[in-house]
This record gives structure tokens, C-alpha cells and sequence, in this order.
């Protein structure tokens, strides 16, 4: 299975991809994380999306098509994967079409997880995620066993520097002006399931599943 999900900043994608791949035992790919181990690394990628994403801004399609490409062709994605934060424009909803189409491949769904605005801020303002594996927490909705430590890989939980008040602000603005316009582009192709994306993670896991192919 090849999908994609879609929604706000904070409306759950990297929690819902990060259990759904897991369950599926497909590829998790998330331009996000790419992007904060490149800038971890300090290598060109990462110094060059350091300077968007601090601003709240998108890496320009150039970069981050090439970089998402590079990873859908990894051995690890040829049984399926699932997409966490791209495509984000027309353009990168074009250039992945085309790269998968030459290899008589194609993205099966699209999962818009819909919430409220004020919900996404309640989101990512308390938000924590792991240095090291970058799985998301929050102390009320999702809290880790021990405090400041990833149940996962015991990893060090961190504010990531893009999610103070001002940032979210634009970032949400900018998927509204940017990525929001990907919601018709999907509907229109006869791929799009959406899914209400309020209430306890684990129900919203389960509308997820009830919406995969059956196959
Ligand atoms: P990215 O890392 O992709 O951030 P985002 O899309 O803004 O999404 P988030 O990670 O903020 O939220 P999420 O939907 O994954 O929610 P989560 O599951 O964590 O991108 C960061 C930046 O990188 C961009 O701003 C841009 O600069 C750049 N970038 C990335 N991709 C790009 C692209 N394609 N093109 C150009 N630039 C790109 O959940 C949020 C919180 O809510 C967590 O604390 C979680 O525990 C909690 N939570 C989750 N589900 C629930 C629930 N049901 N109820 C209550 N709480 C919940």
C-alpha cells in the first residue's frame, strides 16, 4: 500500500503514520524528520531547511522533491509506504505521480485528517517529541511512561523549536495557502478518504484502518 497523509500542522500525521506503518510493517516516511536529521547532521539539506522551517516557511520543492524521492526508492519502501508531510504543493503532488508512475506504480489513498484550528494549537504547544526516533508526545493526550524519556527508544524528549505560538501561527497559515489546495487535487483523482481526526488516538487508528484497502 502506497498512501499518503494529509492535514494541518498538529492534526496527527506522525502519530497515526508512526502506528498504522508499524501495524502494516511498511515504510514510515516523514519529510519532517528528514529534514531535522539533515539539519542534526549539519550536512547541506539540513542547513538549507534549517533556515525555512525555523521561519515556519516550506523548503522549496527542488530540495524536497529530490530528497522524498531518493527515500520512496529505498529497498524498504518496495512492500509500501506511507507518507508524513508530502506532498505539500502541486508540485510535489505532480513530480511524485511522475516518479512513481515510471515505475508503474501509484498512490492507492489519500487520509486527510480533519481538526479544528483551535485544536492544533492546543496540539503543538504542549507537544514533545524524541531526539532521537522524533515519536511525538504530549503530557495530557499522549504521555511518555517515564517523564522527559521516549517509551520507544528511551531517547530524550525535546520542544521542537518550531512549535512556539508565533511559528505555528504561520505554518498553519502557510498549509492553508499552500498545501489545503492538495485536498481538491486528490478528490478529484477519486483518491481522497477523510477522516475526522478529533477524539482518542487510538479511535482515530481504527477509522484509519476501517479506510485502508481491503486487499
Ligand atoms: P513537519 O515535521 O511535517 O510538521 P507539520 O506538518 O507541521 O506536522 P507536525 O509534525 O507539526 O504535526 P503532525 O500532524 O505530525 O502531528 P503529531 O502527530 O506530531 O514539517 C516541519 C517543517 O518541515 C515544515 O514547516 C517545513 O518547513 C518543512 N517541511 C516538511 N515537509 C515539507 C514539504 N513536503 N515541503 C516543504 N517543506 C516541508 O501530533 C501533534 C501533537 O498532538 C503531539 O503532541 C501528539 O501527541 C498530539 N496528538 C496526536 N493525535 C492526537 C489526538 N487524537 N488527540 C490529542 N492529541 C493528539
Amino acid at each position: 500500500m502506497r498512501s499518503v497523509l494529509l492535514g494541518a500542522p498538529g492534526s496527527g500525521k506522525g502519530t497515526q503514520a508512526g502506528i498504522i506503518s508499524e501495524r502494516l510493517g511498511i515504510a514510515h516516511v516523514a519529510s519532517g524528520d528528514l529534514f531535522r536529521e539533515a539539519a542534526s547532521r549539519g550536512d547541506e539539506v539540513g542547513r538549507q531547511a534549517k533556515s525555512y522551517m525555523e521561519k515556519g516557511l516550506l523548503v522549496p520543492d527542488e530540495i524536497t522533491i529530490r530528497m522524498i524521492l531518493e527515500r520512496v526508492a529505498a529497498p524498504d519502501c518496495a512492500r509500501g509506504f506511507i507518507l508524513d508531510g508530502f506532498p505539500r504543493t502541486l508540485e510535489q503532488a505532480k513530480a511524485l505521480d511522475m516518479a512513481l508512475g515510471k515505475r508503474g506504480e501509484a498512490i492507492d489513498r489519500v487520509f486527510y485528517i480533519e481538526v479544528a484550528t483551535e485544536e492544533l494549537v492546543r496540539r503543538l504547544s504542549g507537544r514533545f517529541i524524541c531526539r532521537s526516533c522524533q515519536k511525538p508526545y504530549h503530557p495530557v493526550y499522549s504521555p511518555p511512561e517515564v517523564t522527559g524519556r521516549c517509551d520507544h527508544c528511551g531517547g530524550e524528549l525535546y520542544q521542537r523549536p518550531d512549535d512556539l505560538p508565533e511559528t505555528v501561527k504561520k505554518r498553519i497559515e502557510v498549509y492553508f495557502a499552500e498545501t489545503a489546495p492538495l485536498i481538491d487535487h486528490y478528490k478529484e483523482a477519486g483518491k481522497l478518504v477523510e477522516i475526522n481526526g478529533q477524539g482518542e488516538i487510538g479511535e482515530i487508528v481504527e477509522r484509519l484502518v476501517a479506510a485502508l484497502p481491503q486487499d
